[in-house]
């Protein structure tokens, strides 16, 4: 399929799509061995030769890995048959055809990574890579040590027994008769943490996903997001 060159420039890693026309009208762009200076151009990527200051542009999409505060309300998929919010309606400007690596509930807010690079986000939530995920949970009523000891040993849902978890409590609200829990799973099952407080009788009111590993939030609000910087990158090629 034929594309605009600008859009082809900017996806593999050149530049922004902006600069990329810059770069068109400066002359600096051949196609086939001939110089384009006309932003409305197409080529077929499969098939023309584009260079950029004599160099050959591959018809690859530059990698790129994206950290978003998801906010409430938002679904982790790229599209939704009900028109709800995306997390791809927070992350504009990206030339390149992200995903999220997992995915957090539309009523779960957090850290959200999102990539084109397919190879690490199978790494990723491959349940044999385990790597760690901490949540903070806010849940109804004030559970016991013993009650977070099971979900600390692991506990039965209807698709297994869950690793063990690393469970913290952060404040009991007496008042309000609700708890702050920590939680840090390295497993992936569906809705798992609202199962697991919901097997020992306190239901998740809010849940927030603070950390991947070591990655951390940081400075984000929700709705906000960054590239990863190459030490995270890095990081997270080698957990
Ligand atoms: N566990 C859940 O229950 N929901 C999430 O969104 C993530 C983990």
């Amino acid at each position: 399929m034929k594309e605009r060159l600008q859009k082809f420039m900017a996806k593999a890693g050149i530049a922004s799509r902006r600069k990329c026309e810059k770069i068109i009208l400066e002359g600096r762009v051949k196609v086939n061995g001939k110089t384009v200076t006309q932003l409305g151009s197409k080529i077929d990527p499969q098939k023309d030769v584009v260079q950029v200051d004599g160099k050959v542009i591959r018809n690859t999409e530059k990698k790129v890995y994206i950290m978003l505060f998801k906010p409430k309300n938002c679904i982790s998929t790229v599209k939704d048959q009900f028109k709800r919010k995306t997390v791809l309606d927070y992350v504009t400007g990206i030339d390149q055809r992200i995903y999220p690596v997992g995915r957090l509930d539309y009523d779960t807010e957090g850290l959200l990574l999102l990539t084109n690079d397919g190879k690490l986000a199978y790494r990723l939530t491959h349940p044999k890579n385990e790597i760690k995920k901490t949540y903070i949970a806010k849940v109804k009523g004030i559970p016991s040590e013993s009650s977070l000891d099971l979900l600390r040993r692991g506990i039965h849902l209807e698709d297994g027994k869950t690793s063990p978890a690393d469970v913290v409590m952060l404040n009991k609200d007496n008042q309000k008769n609700t708890s702050l829990i920590k939680i840090t799973i390295h497993e992936g099952k569906n809705r798992q943490v609202k199962r697991m407080f919901a097997a020992i009788n306190h239901p998740v009111i809010e849940l927030k996903r603070t950390k991947i590993g070591k990655l951390t939030l940081g400075k984000l609000k929700p709705g906000q997001w960054r590239e990863l910087t190459d030490k995270e990158i890095a990081y997270l090629k080698n957990v």
